[in-house]
């Protein structure tokens, strides 16, 4: 049985660079679920279809094929083929796969391609729904959560660091605003599986964070 180590929560708590550093110490793959709905919301941002639109988007998702492959233990997303790792990570972008990831179809796109890669490797996998639903019997099950107002620091901080100008007000609506749809909707809800365990980053550095996880495999 491979090792799967689930880790779910709203965004900016700093998933992907906890769960990176837990997989490098521990040898495992990084999978990085938001990144393949970030992957749909390209596709569907690229062709003009309204995100709101729930029977256009099922529509037009199926045109959208997306896989996984790895250079260097790092996550490559392909979309019809195509390396779109530089384009998904985007506020545009994120906001779009918020919205986009409550569409079923959408949801039904990638399922698949989350429970192969869990059953094929040893990994690490990040999301809002790994634990509670995509991998039930992962272990063990994170919940890494910290204040708004903390998650928005931190990205207000990564943004000026590469030189932008942001709000910071702007950015905390923002984060607000995605926690709502993501923990609203009707399918795969943001939730706190019942067996896992809940860490809040907010007063914590990295390397705290990093050790209370490998303190659980
Ligand atoms: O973690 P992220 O910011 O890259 O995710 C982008 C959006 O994708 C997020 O707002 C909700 C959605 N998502 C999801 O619905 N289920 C997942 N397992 C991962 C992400």
């Amino acid at each position: 049985m491979p090792i799967n180590i689930a880790i779910d929560g709203p965004a900016g708590a700093g998933k992907s660079t906890i769960a990176k550093l837990v997989a490098k110490k521990k040898n495992l793959i990084y999978v990085d679920t938001g990144a393949m709905y970030r992957a749909i919301a390209l596709y569907i941002l690229r062709l003009g279809t309204d995100p709101e639109d729930a029977e256009a988007v099922a529509r037009d998702c199926k045109g959208a094929n997306v896989t996984i492959g790895y250079e260097d233990g790092v996550q490559i997303v392909y979309l019809n083929g195509e390396n779109v790792n530089a384009y998904l990570r985007t506020e545009e972008v994120g906001n779009t796969a918020s919205k986009t990831s409550a569409n079923p179809a959408v949801r039904a796109q990638i399922f698949s391609l989350q429970q192969e890669l869990a059953k094929e490797n040893d990994c690490i996998m990040d999301g809002r729904d790994i634990g509670s639903v995509v991998l039930p019997n992962a272990k063990p099950k994170i919940y890494l959560t910290a204040s708004s107002g903390v998650r928005a620091k931190r990205r207000y901080d990564e943004l000026v660091a590469k030189g932008e100008t942001p709000d910071f007000d702007r950015i905390r609506t923002d984060i607000e605003q995605r926690d709502y749809q993501d923990m609203h909707r009707e399918i795969s809800p943001l939730v706190k599986a019942e067996d896992a365990t809940l860490i809040d980053s907010s007063d914590m550095s990295i390397d705290e964070v990093v050790d209370a996880i490998c303190a659980l495999v």
